[in-house]
């Protein structure tokens, strides 16, 4: 590094800038909520709100002197070149994709924040030893093509290209289509040809913790495990007045049995520490008069404990057996994501509260309840995770999503001590 240690000592990146910038791409897809009477976010992964989002931020990078690159599964990785170039990167990132409901910082803040490392690092005219990378990772959602951290899994070879590439979205049309005709497939290989030297990402809790105990930083220990099945319950249409209860092959009801059954799961503390939510349901015909013939039913299952997981799923399919032969349906169900739990390298998580402390921030470790790209490249590098509060119970995946733009420049803080340390190394 060209800079003397008590410089980057007290390096700070430009609050009012990372917060404008959160503020521009937030505009990118914006929509006004009813439910909320706030702005929200849509930008579904590779439409044209999301693909608008990107440019705007590529432009950022191509701007703040980036070497930017793709991979062949749309990921974005821009290079900021190192003292010795040929070192393997510190990458920091995150996505900018977004639920069909979301706020504004929701992996913006990882890959922004990234940026504003970048920024603040050419302000000052420091080169690091190791070139760094700021990557945006496509579809980290799921929201879209149905399974979640779609790009930095592929990146990470957990997930095939040709698999990838055929997952489809609710009307038939793949990730491969999309890629293509939005000219997103780079010459870089996946997975990744050089694993990073490290990986973190800043990213806003989306829970409550921090918040209640006043902590100013979460040091992230690892992500919960999560699987997502998509159910088809398939019954037989009939009259509502005129088909005696005896004769019914309730497709709704069914999926009713199968929700309340979920939420007995959860509270009976029987699996640990396990969360279930049904998101979607779709019925038809959907109308008043009519049993339903067919549900469709997405189930998310998350917990700390991968064998309380198994379990869960095992009995949850044992439970549809069961539900078959009481109500007459036939239940077909398939995974479309599993993950398992991620722990993140103690080394890593050390070296995120040293910096937090460093900073004179009040931190405490905590697990992450949502997934992140950071467990998927966990798998390549030693990676880590930094954690800002939200507020209003830390709500996320809604308009209400909010982090000040104080806490977001704490992390982001934390993050540019932690970057320059490993790219010290
Ligand atoms: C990603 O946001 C998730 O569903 O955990
Ligand atoms: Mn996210
Ligand atoms: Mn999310």
């Amino acid at each position: 590094m060209n800079t003397n240690t008590a410089h980057t000592a007290t390096l700070r990146v430009d609050a009012d800038r990372l917060w404008n910038s959160l503020s521009e791409l937030g505009e990118v897809g914006a929509f006004e909520d009813a439910d909320t009477g706030l702005r929200g976010v849509r930008r579904l992964a590779l439409t044209d709100d999301d693909v608008a989002g990107r440019q705007l931020v590529v432009g950022w990078m191509h701007e703040a002197g980036l070497a930017v690159r793709l991979d062949e599964a749309g990921n974005v990785y821009a290079r900021r070149a190192g003292a010795d170039d040929s070192l393997a990167p510190v990458m920091v990132g995150s996505h900018i994709d977004s639920v069909a409901t979301a706020g504004r910082f929701d992996g913006c803040l990882g890959v922004l924040g990234g940026l504003e490392i970048v920024r603040t690092l050419n302000d000052h005219g420091i080169t690091t030893q190791r070139p760094i990378e700021v990557a945006i990772f496509s579809e980290e959602e799921g929201a879209r093509f149905g399974t979640d951290m779609l790009g930095s899994a592929t990146a990470a070879g957990r997930i095939e290209l040709a698999d990838a590439r055929a997952r489809t979205d609710r009307d038939g049309v793949t990730f491969g289509a999309e890629l293509d005709r939005y000219d997103l497939v780079g010459t870089q290989r996946v997975p990744m040809p050089v694993a990073p030297y490290a990986y973190l990402e800043c990213h806003i809790e989306q829970g409550p913790i921090l918040e209640a105990n006043q902590s100013e930083i979460g040091v992230v220990q690892g992500v919960q495990a999560i699987t997502w099945l998509e159910l088809e319950i398939v019954g037989r249409a009939a009259h509502a007045g005129a088909t005696p209860n005896a004769l019914r092959h309730d497709a709704e009801l069914a999926a009713a049995l199968v929700r309340v059954r979920l939420d007995e799961m959860v509270t009976s503390g029987d699996y640990g520490a396990m969360l279930a939510t049904v998101g979607r349901h779709e019925t038809h015909p959907n109308l008043i008069n009519i049993v339903p013939s067919h549900v469709l039913l997405t189930v998310d299952l998350r917990n700390h404990d991968d064998s309380e997981m198994t379990r869960a799923e095992t009995d949850l399919t044992n439970f549809f057996h069961e539900v078959e032969q009481q109500v007459g349906v036939t239940i077909t169900h398939r995974t479309t994501a599993k993950t398992p739990p991620v722990r993140f390298p103690d080394s890593m998580q050390d070296l995120v509260a040293k910096c937090a402390a460093n900073l004179g921030f009040r931190h405490e470790v905590i697990t992450s309840g949502a997934g992140h790209d950071a467990g998927e490249i966990a798998a390549l590098c030693p990676a880590g995770m930094v954690f800002v509060p939200g507020l209003y119970d830390g709500i996320s995946h809604n308009p209400r999503e909010y982090s000040t733009p104080e806490a977001c420049a704490n992390g982001i803080n934390v993050l540019l001590s932690a970057v320059i340390e490993l790219a010290g190394e």
